[in-house]
């Protein structure tokens, strides 16, 4: 397990996501309100960049057939609108260092 830097904490406003890389791997950094996330990047119906997608009522909701997922635990709240199959997201711990946010990699 391993501490990497992933981005400033300004850089991430406060209803928002950002695509990261961190120890090699492309992961999402959300903010909701005042709770930091990380999970995958990628969503698992149809690869999608998930930095793309929004977040709407604190869940990030895929941009291409608008798949929900919990930030917390990365699972699947809602499945895709074509009628697709969706599995969980990975999520990472988050801390804060002065500026920046932190994420753990295993
Ligand atoms: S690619 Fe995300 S819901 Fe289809």
């Amino acid at each position: 397990m391993t501490w990497y830097r992933a981005a400033q904490l300004n850089s991430i406003n406060q209803s928002g996501l950002l695509r990261a890389e961190v120890g090699g791997k492309e992961i999402l950094l959300i903010r909701s309100g005042n709770n930091l996330y990380a999970t995958s990047l990628r969503c698992t119906h149809e690869n999608d960049d998930l930095s793309s997608g929004t977040l709407e009522d604190g869940n990030i909701v895929c941009g291409f057939h608008f798949a929900t997922y919990s930030p917390a635990t990365g699972e699947v709240i809602s499945p895709p609108q074509d009628g697709g199959e969706a599995t969980p997201l990975k999520t990472y711990r988050v801390k804060i260092e002065g500026e920046d946010i932190m994420v753990e990699i295993p």
